[in-house]
Protein backbone atom coordinates (compact mmCIF):
# COMPACT_ATOMS: atom_id res chain seq x y z
CA UNK A 1 0.00 0.00 0.00
CA UNK A 2 1.24 3.53 -0.60
CA UNK A 3 -0.58 5.39 2.11
CA UNK A 4 1.95 8.33 3.12
CA UNK A 5 3.29 8.24 0.05
CA UNK A 6 2.86 11.37 -2.05
CA UNK A 7 2.85 11.03 -5.74
CA UNK A 8 3.20 13.82 -8.44
CA UNK A 9 1.69 12.46 -12.26
CA UNK A 10 2.77 14.72 -15.09
CA UNK A 11 0.37 14.11 -18.22
CA UNK A 12 1.70 15.29 -21.72
CA UNK A 13 0.24 15.64 -25.21
CA UNK A 14 -0.36 11.90 -26.08
CA UNK A 15 -3.43 9.96 -27.08
CA UNK A 16 -2.14 7.87 -24.28
CA UNK A 17 -3.14 10.33 -21.88
CA UNK A 18 -6.43 8.68 -21.31
CA UNK A 19 -3.88 6.20 -19.25
CA UNK A 20 -3.26 8.61 -16.78
CA UNK A 21 -7.07 8.75 -15.66
CA UNK A 22 -6.65 4.65 -15.10
CA UNK A 23 -3.43 5.31 -13.16
CA UNK A 24 -4.44 7.69 -10.90
CA UNK A 25 -7.41 5.71 -9.81
CA UNK A 26 -4.63 2.71 -9.18
CA UNK A 27 -2.69 4.63 -7.48
CA UNK A 28 -5.47 6.33 -4.94
CA UNK A 29 -6.68 2.56 -4.57
CA UNK A 30 -3.67 2.32 -3.01
CA UNK A 31 -4.15 4.96 -0.71
CA UNK A 32 -1.28 7.03 -2.35
CA UNK A 33 -1.81 11.10 -2.09
CA UNK A 34 -1.87 12.26 -5.71
CA UNK A 35 -1.38 15.29 -7.62
CA UNK A 36 -1.15 16.32 -11.32
CA UNK A 37 0.60 18.05 -13.77
CA UNK A 38 -0.74 18.69 -17.11
CA UNK A 39 0.74 20.24 -20.25
CA UNK A 40 -1.36 22.38 -22.57
CA UNK A 41 -1.03 20.02 -25.36
CA UNK A 42 -2.52 16.94 -23.15
CA UNK A 43 -5.65 18.96 -21.96
CA UNK A 44 -6.63 18.07 -25.48
CA UNK A 45 -6.68 14.90 -24.96
CA UNK A 46 -8.26 14.71 -21.46
CA UNK A 47 -10.35 16.90 -19.50
CA UNK A 48 -8.25 18.41 -16.45
CA UNK A 49 -11.56 18.01 -14.65
CA UNK A 50 -11.45 14.45 -15.35
CA UNK A 51 -7.91 13.71 -13.42
CA UNK A 52 -8.97 16.35 -10.89
CA UNK A 53 -12.02 14.14 -9.79
CA UNK A 54 -10.17 11.30 -9.81
CA UNK A 55 -6.79 12.86 -7.69
CA UNK A 56 -9.10 14.56 -5.38
CA UNK A 57 -6.60 17.82 -6.47
CA UNK A 58 -6.73 20.61 -8.41
CA UNK A 59 -4.74 19.52 -12.01
CA UNK A 60 -1.61 22.57 -12.19
CA UNK A 61 -1.41 23.53 -16.15
CA UNK A 62 -0.57 27.39 -15.88
CA UNK A 63 2.41 28.89 -13.87
CA UNK A 64 -0.57 31.48 -13.22
CA UNK A 65 -3.52 29.35 -11.60
CA UNK A 66 -6.25 32.01 -12.03
CA UNK A 67 -7.59 35.21 -13.33
CA UNK A 68 -6.53 36.73 -9.75
CA UNK A 69 -2.97 36.00 -10.91
CA UNK A 70 -2.11 33.54 -8.29
CA UNK A 71 1.31 32.02 -8.84
CA UNK A 72 1.12 28.09 -9.32
CA UNK A 73 4.59 27.14 -7.56
CA UNK A 74 6.26 24.33 -9.52
CA UNK A 75 9.38 24.25 -6.71
CA UNK A 76 6.27 23.47 -4.14
CA UNK A 77 4.97 20.84 -5.98
CA UNK A 78 8.50 19.60 -6.87
CA UNK A 79 9.57 19.13 -3.39
CA UNK A 80 6.01 17.89 -2.19
CA UNK A 81 6.09 14.54 -4.02
CA UNK A 82 8.03 11.45 -2.71
CA UNK A 83 7.96 10.38 -6.49
CA UNK A 84 7.11 12.23 -10.12
CA UNK A 85 5.50 9.72 -12.66
CA UNK A 86 5.11 11.86 -16.49
CA UNK A 87 2.89 9.38 -17.65
CA UNK A 88 2.78 9.30 -20.97
CA UNK A 89 5.76 11.20 -21.76
CA UNK A 90 5.48 11.81 -25.24
CA UNK A 91 8.71 12.93 -27.45
CA UNK A 92 8.49 16.68 -27.36
CA UNK A 93 8.14 16.16 -23.06
CA UNK A 94 10.97 13.57 -23.04
CA UNK A 95 12.98 15.86 -25.47
CA UNK A 96 12.80 18.57 -23.02
CA UNK A 97 13.62 17.04 -20.12
CA UNK A 98 16.86 16.59 -21.25
CA UNK A 99 17.48 20.61 -22.79
CA UNK A 100 15.76 21.74 -19.47
CA UNK A 101 13.63 23.90 -21.77
CA UNK A 102 10.89 24.71 -18.85
CA UNK A 103 8.18 26.41 -21.49
CA UNK A 104 5.45 25.06 -19.28
CA UNK A 105 5.23 23.90 -15.70
CA UNK A 106 5.72 20.90 -15.72
CA UNK A 107 9.37 21.07 -16.89
CA UNK A 108 9.79 23.35 -14.42
CA UNK A 109 8.23 21.32 -11.67
CA UNK A 110 11.00 18.31 -13.45
CA UNK A 111 13.46 20.70 -12.80
CA UNK A 112 13.20 21.73 -9.52
CA UNK A 113 12.15 18.22 -8.15
CA UNK A 114 14.10 16.95 -5.77
CA UNK A 115 12.39 13.35 -5.50
CA UNK A 116 13.23 10.13 -8.32
CA UNK A 117 11.64 10.91 -11.50
CA UNK A 118 9.93 8.39 -13.89
CA UNK A 119 9.06 8.35 -17.43
CA UNK A 120 6.47 6.36 -19.16
CA UNK A 121 7.03 7.36 -23.07
CA UNK A 122 3.90 7.07 -25.23
CA UNK A 123 4.53 7.63 -28.68
CA UNK A 124 4.67 6.38 -32.74
CA UNK A 125 6.88 3.81 -33.46
CA UNK A 126 9.51 5.54 -35.23
CA UNK A 127 9.17 8.16 -33.13
CA UNK A 128 10.49 6.03 -30.54
CA UNK A 129 12.87 4.39 -32.75
CA UNK A 130 14.48 7.40 -34.06
CA UNK A 131 17.68 8.09 -32.68
CA UNK A 132 17.12 11.81 -31.33
CA UNK A 133 14.66 10.02 -28.85
CA UNK A 134 16.54 7.10 -28.04
CA UNK A 135 19.61 9.60 -27.35
CA UNK A 136 17.35 11.39 -25.28
CA UNK A 137 16.04 8.71 -23.49
CA UNK A 138 19.51 7.33 -22.92
CA UNK A 139 21.05 10.32 -21.24
CA UNK A 140 17.78 11.03 -19.17
CA UNK A 141 18.14 7.40 -18.14
CA UNK A 142 22.07 7.79 -17.07
CA UNK A 143 21.38 10.66 -15.00
CA UNK A 144 18.92 8.53 -12.45
CA UNK A 145 15.70 9.11 -14.77
CA UNK A 146 13.27 5.61 -14.53
CA UNK A 147 12.23 4.75 -18.18
CA UNK A 148 9.14 2.64 -17.94
CA UNK A 149 9.88 0.89 -21.50
CA UNK A 150 6.75 1.24 -23.69
CA UNK A 151 4.92 -1.83 -24.66
CA UNK A 152 4.19 -3.26 -28.74
CA UNK A 153 0.96 -3.53 -30.44
CA UNK A 154 -1.27 -1.32 -32.09
CA UNK A 155 -0.72 2.35 -32.07
CA UNK A 156 -3.22 5.55 -32.81
CA UNK A 157 -1.58 6.00 -36.05
CA UNK A 158 -2.66 2.23 -37.04
CA UNK A 159 1.00 1.11 -36.86
CA UNK A 160 1.80 -1.39 -35.16
CA UNK A 161 5.67 -1.46 -33.22
CA UNK A 162 6.67 -0.29 -30.09
CA UNK A 163 5.21 2.81 -28.35
CA UNK A 164 2.28 1.96 -26.37
CA UNK A 165 2.33 3.36 -22.72
CA UNK A 166 2.92 0.44 -20.64
CA UNK A 167 -0.16 -0.71 -18.55
CA UNK A 168 -1.47 1.62 -16.15
CA UNK A 169 -2.25 -0.74 -13.75
CA UNK A 170 1.44 -2.27 -14.32
CA UNK A 171 2.99 1.38 -13.51
CA UNK A 172 0.91 1.29 -10.29
CA UNK A 173 2.31 -1.75 -9.11
CA UNK A 174 5.78 -0.71 -10.14
CA UNK A 175 5.32 2.24 -7.55
CA UNK A 176 3.96 -0.07 -5.21
CA UNK A 177 6.97 -2.27 -5.08
CA UNK A 178 9.48 0.72 -5.34
CA UNK A 179 8.17 1.74 -1.77
CA UNK A 180 7.70 -1.24 -0.51
CA UNK A 181 11.50 -2.20 -0.07
CA UNK A 182 12.10 -5.50 2.12
CA UNK A 183 15.92 -5.16 2.16
CA UNK A 184 17.75 -5.46 5.08
CA UNK A 185 19.22 -2.41 4.19
CA UNK A 186 15.99 -0.05 4.71
CA UNK A 187 16.39 2.46 7.03
CA UNK A 188 20.14 1.68 8.28
CA UNK A 189 22.84 4.02 7.90
CA UNK A 190 25.45 2.97 5.26
CA UNK A 191 28.63 5.38 5.38
CA UNK A 192 30.35 5.11 1.87
CA UNK A 193 34.20 6.41 1.24
CA UNK A 194 34.70 6.91 -2.85
CA UNK A 195 37.12 8.37 -5.33
CA UNK A 196 40.28 9.51 -4.89
CA UNK A 197 42.07 12.17 -2.61
CA UNK A 198 44.31 14.73 -4.03
CA UNK A 199 47.65 16.24 -1.88
CA UNK A 200 48.65 19.27 -2.27
CA UNK A 201 52.02 20.38 -3.54
CA UNK A 202 51.09 23.96 -3.77
CA UNK A 203 47.91 26.03 -4.69
CA UNK A 204 48.27 24.63 -7.92
CA UNK A 205 49.22 20.95 -7.60
CA UNK A 206 48.85 17.90 -5.72
CA UNK A 207 49.64 14.21 -5.50
CA UNK A 208 46.47 12.17 -6.72
CA UNK A 209 45.43 8.48 -8.46
CA UNK A 210 42.94 7.54 -11.49
CA UNK A 211 40.29 6.75 -9.12
CA UNK A 212 37.28 7.58 -11.08
CA UNK A 213 34.97 7.81 -7.92
CA UNK A 214 32.43 5.36 -9.62
CA UNK A 215 32.28 2.53 -7.34
CA UNK A 216 31.60 5.19 -4.61
CA UNK A 217 28.91 6.51 -6.48
CA UNK A 218 27.52 3.25 -7.78
CA UNK A 219 27.75 1.71 -4.36
CA UNK A 220 26.05 4.68 -2.55
CA UNK A 221 22.83 4.17 -5.29
CA UNK A 222 22.95 0.64 -4.71
CA UNK A 223 22.69 1.02 -0.95
CA UNK A 224 19.70 3.62 -1.14
CA UNK A 225 17.99 1.83 -3.88
CA UNK A 226 17.58 -0.98 -1.10
CA UNK A 227 16.62 1.31 1.57
CA UNK A 228 19.28 2.63 3.70
CA UNK A 229 20.30 6.12 4.37
CA UNK A 230 23.69 6.73 2.50
CA UNK A 231 26.22 9.08 3.56
CA UNK A 232 29.04 9.39 0.40
CA UNK A 233 31.68 10.66 1.48
CA UNK A 234 34.03 11.31 -1.71
CA UNK A 235 37.28 12.53 -2.98
CA UNK A 236 37.42 14.77 -6.40
CA UNK A 237 34.97 13.16 -8.83
CA UNK A 238 32.73 14.07 -12.30
CA UNK A 239 30.10 11.42 -11.05
CA UNK A 240 26.88 11.93 -9.86
CA UNK A 241 24.63 10.26 -7.59
CA UNK A 242 21.25 9.63 -9.15
CA UNK A 243 19.70 9.17 -5.80
CA UNK A 244 18.62 12.84 -3.89
CA UNK A 245 18.24 11.27 -0.65
CA UNK A 246 21.76 10.42 -0.71
CA UNK A 247 24.25 12.82 1.50
CA UNK A 248 27.60 13.67 -0.17
CA UNK A 249 30.26 14.63 1.61
CA UNK A 250 32.74 16.28 -1.32
CA UNK A 251 36.15 15.98 0.31
CA UNK A 252 39.98 16.82 -1.01
CA UNK A 253 42.07 15.46 1.00
CA UNK A 254 42.58 12.63 3.16
CA UNK A 255 42.44 14.15 6.49
CA UNK A 256 39.58 16.22 5.26
CA UNK A 257 38.11 12.61 4.18
CA UNK A 258 39.09 11.43 7.78
CA UNK A 259 37.74 14.10 9.46
CA UNK A 260 33.85 13.09 7.86
CA UNK A 261 34.76 9.70 8.83
CA UNK A 262 35.22 10.33 11.90
CA UNK A 263 31.84 12.28 12.17
CA UNK A 264 29.61 9.81 10.74
CA UNK A 265 31.21 6.36 11.36
CA UNK A 266 30.22 5.63 15.21
CA UNK A 267 26.14 6.41 14.35
CA UNK A 268 26.97 4.24 10.92
CA UNK A 269 25.65 0.13 10.91
CA UNK A 270 27.53 -0.61 8.02
CA UNK A 271 30.84 1.38 6.49
CA UNK A 272 32.16 0.40 2.89
CA UNK A 273 35.23 1.76 2.14
CA UNK A 274 36.43 2.01 -1.58
CA UNK A 275 38.29 5.34 -2.01
CA UNK A 276 41.53 4.90 -3.05
CA UNK A 277 43.20 7.79 -0.41
CA UNK A 278 46.99 8.74 -1.17
CA UNK A 279 48.94 6.96 1.80
CA UNK A 280 51.49 9.65 2.13
CA UNK A 281 51.06 13.98 1.30
CA UNK A 282 53.33 16.82 1.19
CA UNK A 283 54.74 17.34 4.59
CA UNK A 284 54.86 21.69 4.27
CA UNK A 285 52.37 22.22 0.86
CA UNK A 286 53.62 25.46 -0.17
CA UNK A 287 51.07 28.35 0.41
CA UNK A 288 52.57 29.96 -2.88
CA UNK A 289 52.75 28.34 -6.48
CA UNK A 290 56.39 26.79 -6.58
CA UNK A 291 58.54 28.49 -9.23
CA UNK A 292 60.08 26.45 -11.83
CA UNK A 293 63.63 27.55 -10.57
CA UNK A 294 66.15 24.33 -10.15
CA UNK A 295 66.88 21.37 -12.33
CA UNK A 296 65.37 18.83 -9.65
CA UNK A 297 62.68 19.36 -7.00
CA UNK A 298 62.43 17.37 -3.88
CA UNK A 299 58.60 16.74 -1.88
CA UNK A 300 59.17 15.63 1.96
CA UNK A 301 56.00 13.40 1.90
CA UNK A 302 54.21 12.46 5.51
CA UNK A 303 51.82 9.27 5.81
CA UNK A 304 48.49 9.80 6.02
CA UNK A 305 46.44 8.31 8.16
CA UNK A 306 44.79 5.01 7.45
CA UNK A 307 41.26 5.93 7.59
CA UNK A 308 39.78 2.61 6.98
CA UNK A 309 42.16 1.04 9.90
CA UNK A 310 41.11 3.76 12.39
CA UNK A 311 37.34 2.42 11.38
CA UNK A 312 38.30 -0.97 12.14
CA UNK A 313 39.84 0.18 15.69
CA UNK A 314 36.72 1.51 17.00
CA UNK A 315 34.06 -0.71 15.32
CA UNK A 316 31.39 -2.20 17.63
CA UNK A 317 30.21 -5.61 18.02
CA UNK A 318 26.96 -4.01 15.67
CA UNK A 319 28.69 -2.56 12.50
CA UNK A 320 29.88 -4.26 9.73
CA UNK A 321 33.08 -2.82 8.10
CA UNK A 322 33.99 -2.98 4.04
CA UNK A 323 37.23 -2.42 2.41
CA UNK A 324 38.98 -2.79 -0.63
CA UNK A 325 42.17 -3.94 -1.78
CA UNK A 326 43.60 -2.60 -4.79
CA UNK A 327 46.55 -4.62 -5.46
CA UNK A 328 49.50 -5.39 -8.09
CA UNK A 329 51.08 -8.48 -6.98
CA UNK A 330 50.74 -11.47 -4.65
CA UNK A 331 46.97 -10.60 -4.36
CA UNK A 332 45.31 -12.97 -2.22
CA UNK A 333 48.42 -12.92 0.42
CA UNK A 334 48.42 -9.18 0.83
CA UNK A 335 44.54 -8.62 0.66
CA UNK A 336 44.55 -11.69 3.45
CA UNK A 337 47.04 -9.29 5.61
CA UNK A 338 44.84 -6.00 4.74
CA UNK A 339 41.38 -8.23 6.12
CA UNK A 340 43.24 -9.27 9.59
CA UNK A 341 45.12 -5.92 10.39
CA UNK A 342 42.14 -3.35 9.36
CA UNK A 343 39.47 -5.87 11.60
CA UNK A 344 37.25 -6.02 8.55
CA UNK A 345 34.12 -8.33 8.18
CA UNK A 346 34.71 -7.90 4.14
CA UNK A 347 37.18 -7.03 1.69
CA UNK A 348 37.01 -6.48 -2.40
CA UNK A 349 40.19 -7.50 -3.96
CA UNK A 350 40.65 -6.25 -7.56
CA UNK A 351 44.06 -6.22 -9.29
CA UNK A 352 45.31 -4.10 -11.45
CA UNK A 353 46.81 -6.76 -13.54
CA UNK A 354 43.35 -7.95 -14.82
CA UNK A 355 42.33 -6.44 -17.96
CA UNK A 356 39.01 -4.52 -17.54
CA UNK A 357 39.37 -4.15 -13.88
CA UNK A 358 40.14 -1.09 -11.32
CA UNK A 359 40.12 2.76 -12.04
CA UNK A 360 37.82 3.99 -14.68
CA UNK A 361 36.23 1.20 -16.25
CA UNK A 362 32.56 0.69 -15.96
CA UNK A 363 33.75 -3.35 -15.07
CA UNK A 364 35.56 -4.67 -12.14
CA UNK A 365 36.87 -8.02 -11.26
CA UNK A 366 36.77 -8.81 -7.94
CA UNK A 367 37.62 -11.59 -4.80
CA UNK A 368 35.71 -11.30 -1.53
CA UNK A 369 37.99 -12.04 1.19
CA UNK A 370 35.69 -13.24 4.58
CA UNK A 371 36.05 -14.73 7.81
CA UNK A 372 37.34 -18.22 8.53
CA UNK A 373 39.67 -17.90 5.04
CA UNK A 374 36.23 -17.54 2.81
CA UNK A 375 37.69 -16.97 -0.41
CA UNK A 376 35.17 -16.15 -3.73
CA UNK A 377 35.83 -15.17 -7.03
CA UNK A 378 33.86 -13.35 -9.70
CA UNK A 379 34.49 -13.39 -13.30
CA UNK A 380 34.96 -9.79 -14.64
CA UNK A 381 31.85 -7.84 -15.02
CA UNK A 382 29.40 -4.09 -14.65
CA UNK A 383 30.52 -2.37 -11.53
CA UNK A 384 27.02 -2.12 -10.71
CA UNK A 385 26.26 -6.03 -10.82
CA UNK A 386 29.30 -5.93 -8.16
CA UNK A 387 27.71 -3.69 -6.24
CA UNK A 388 24.78 -5.95 -6.27
CA UNK A 389 27.24 -9.01 -4.98
CA UNK A 390 29.04 -6.99 -2.10
CA UNK A 391 24.96 -5.94 -0.77
CA UNK A 392 23.64 -9.21 -1.15
CA UNK A 393 26.76 -10.65 1.21
CA UNK A 394 25.81 -7.63 3.79
CA UNK A 395 21.91 -8.18 3.52
CA UNK A 396 22.91 -11.90 4.62
CA UNK A 397 25.27 -10.92 7.42
CA UNK A 398 23.75 -8.23 9.37
CA UNK A 399 21.14 -7.77 11.69
O1 LIG B 1 36.77 4.92 -8.47
P1 LIG B 1 36.93 3.88 -9.57
O2 LIG B 1 37.56 4.46 -10.81
O3 LIG B 1 35.65 3.13 -9.83
O4 LIG B 1 38.00 2.80 -9.06
C1 LIG B 1 37.67 1.91 -8.05
C2 LIG B 1 38.89 1.54 -7.20
C3 LIG B 1 39.92 0.85 -8.06
C4 LIG B 1 39.48 2.81 -6.57
C5 LIG B 1 38.33 0.58 -6.08
O5 LIG B 1 37.86 -0.59 -6.67
C6 LIG B 1 39.43 0.22 -5.07
O6 LIG B 1 40.15 -0.75 -5.24
N1 LIG B 1 39.56 1.02 -3.97
C7 LIG B 1 40.60 0.87 -2.97
C8 LIG B 1 41.88 1.45 -3.49
C9 LIG B 1 42.98 1.46 -2.46
O7 LIG B 1 43.38 2.48 -2.03
O8 LIG B 1 43.36 0.27 -2.06
P2 LIG B 1 44.44 0.03 -0.88
O9 LIG B 1 44.72 -1.39 -1.00
O10 LIG B 1 45.55 1.02 -1.00
O11 LIG B 1 43.63 0.37 0.44
C10 LIG B 1 42.97 -0.63 1.21
C11 LIG B 1 41.76 -0.07 1.88
O12 LIG B 1 42.17 0.91 2.86
C12 LIG B 1 40.76 0.63 0.99
O13 LIG B 1 39.47 0.31 1.45
C13 LIG B 1 41.06 2.11 1.20
O14 LIG B 1 39.87 2.91 1.04
C14 LIG B 1 41.52 2.14 2.66
N2 LIG B 1 42.49 3.18 2.96
C15 LIG B 1 43.73 3.16 2.43
C16 LIG B 1 44.66 4.11 2.79
C17 LIG B 1 44.30 5.10 3.70
N3 LIG B 1 45.15 6.04 4.08
N4 LIG B 1 43.04 5.13 4.21
C18 LIG B 1 42.14 4.20 3.85
O15 LIG B 1 41.00 4.23 4.32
Amino acid sequence: MLSGKKILIGVTGSIAAYKSAYLIRSLIKLEAEVKVIMTSASCDFIAPLTLATLSKNPVAIDFVKNKEGEWENHVELGLWADLFVIAPCSANSTSKLVSGNCDNLLIATYLSARCPVWIAPAMDLDMFAHFSTQENLAQLSEKGVRIIEPTSGELASGLDGKGRMEEPEVIAELVNDFFEIKSNLKNKTILITGGPTYEAIDPVRFIGNHSSGKTGVLLADACAARGAHVILVTGPTHQRVNDPRIQVIRVQSALEMKAAVEKHWPTAKVGIFSAAVADYRPAHPATEKIKKKSDDLTIELVKNPDILAWAGQTKTSVQFLIGFALETQNEIKNAQGKFERKNLDLLVLNSLRDKGAGFGYDTNKVTFIQHNNKITNFELKEKTSIMEDILDVLEQEIQ
